[in-house]
């Protein structure tokens, strides 16, 4: 079949693990008889400099019309300066997410065996771990009205019911194909935003009663992460505190370079399949262009993108089993204990798709 997509590098390492990325990619076109149709755009501080704007026109045109889209990551320090939708994340990245209506981001925790060592974590705590955080991605402070007054700053956090209510259903929705239990994070202590939260939480669960649900306080459930991660299964929180916590996820895994993410909706044309795939680590600019970037995220993000957007489950796996071959033979970069660079990576997982 043909794989069309739209790839977006961005910034900072987001070039070189993309490149690592297309060499597993092509491979796996060969190997499955697939052609790759890629459409290369421009997004955050790249598109600044090249375009003079962070989500230039024809960017979000091939986003608009694609069913899946590679993203590497955007901003640095060359855009701190800039202010607001200028910048590259709140003119780029977000938007992006907001009119393709991506609101529903999944980020894996799932240490494997051979990155138990790289964990800060002990390795008592890492076992029979296995939990997907699903982040609300489209609402929430980061897309509330923002701005400063003769006092000071402010953010507004907003949220609608049925904005509650469509990720509150993709999360038991996801619970129901793995351990069934849905662990709802909030602040409805103090927030008003997290009292809704937890109210149209609590009325979606009535059709989800074979689902199991708890709530928790998101300054604890950044400590039962840590203390008992294996408790959970699908943490289902908003999207800063989901912000928050995936970092936190990513080091009982052993680093931020290997924890893909899938941001979805409700899909385009009925399909139910547009999705964008990124990993959950920033643009690392104190490392860019020197080869030493982990490509393992961006990797997995693609192999995300073959099974969810086109449904090419065997080809996913191909490269599932590439990758934990890497990790277990250690054939990775620094960050985990390997000696390769970025691109050596990805040439070794693409050698290794049978
Ligand atoms: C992420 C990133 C982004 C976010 C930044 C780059 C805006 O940290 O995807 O987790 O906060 O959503
Ligand atoms: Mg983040």
């Amino acid at each position: 079949m043909n794989i069309n997509f739209t790839y977006l590098p961005g910034d900072g390492i987001g070039p070189e693990i993309g490149e690592a990325a297309l060499k597993v990619l092509n491979a796996v076109a060969t190997k499955f008889d697939h052609t790759l149709e890629i459409e290369e755009h421009h997004l955050g501080g790249i598109a600044i400099d090249v375009k003079g704007t962070p989500l230039p026109a024809e960017t979000l045109a091939s986003a608009q019309k694609t069913e899946a889209i590679l993203l590497g990551a955007v901003g640095g320090p060359k855009w701190d300066h800039l202010e607001g939708v200028d910048r590259p994340e709140l003119g780029g990245l977000l938007p992006l997410r907001k009119t393709l209506q991506l609101y529903a981001n999944v980020r894996p925790a799932k240490p494997q065996s051979s990155l138990i060592e790289a964990s800060p974590i002990k390795a008592a705590y890492l076992e029979d771990v296995d939990f997907v955080i699903m982040r609300e991605l489209t609402g929430g402070i980061y897309f509330g009205d923002k701005g400063r007054d003769e006092n000071g700053a402010y953010d507004e956090c907003r949220y609608s019911e049925a904005e509650v209510e469509r990720i509150a259903i993709r999360a038991f929705e996801m619970a129901r194909t793995r351990k069934n239990k849905v662990t709802s994070v909030d602040k409805s202590n103090v927030l008003e935003t997290s009292r809704l939260w937890r109210e149209v939480v609590i009325r979606v669960h009535q059709d989800y009663q074979d689902v199991e649900l708890e709530h928790t306080l998101v300054d604890a459930m950044a400590m039962h992460m840590l203390s008992r991660g294996k408790d959970f299964d699908v943490i289902l929180t908003e999207n800063m505190f989901g912000d928050i916590l995936t970092d936190e996820a990513a080091m009982l895994c052993g680093s931020m370079g290997v924890i893909p993410s899938a941001s979805l909706g409700n899909g385009r044309l009925g399909n139910g399949r547009l999705g964008m795939y990124e990993p959950i680590h920033g643009s690392a600019p104190d490392i860019a262009g020197q080869g030493k970037a982990n490509p393992i995220a961006m990797i997995l993000s693609a192999t995300w993108m073959l099974r969810t957007s086109f449904g090419l489950e065997a080809e996913a796996i191909a490269m599932e089993t590439a990758v934990t071959a890497a990790l277990d033979a250690r054939q990775t970069t620094a960050d985990i204990g390997g000696t390769l660079s970025t691109l050596e990576v990805g040439e070794w997982v693409a050698a290794h798709i049978t």
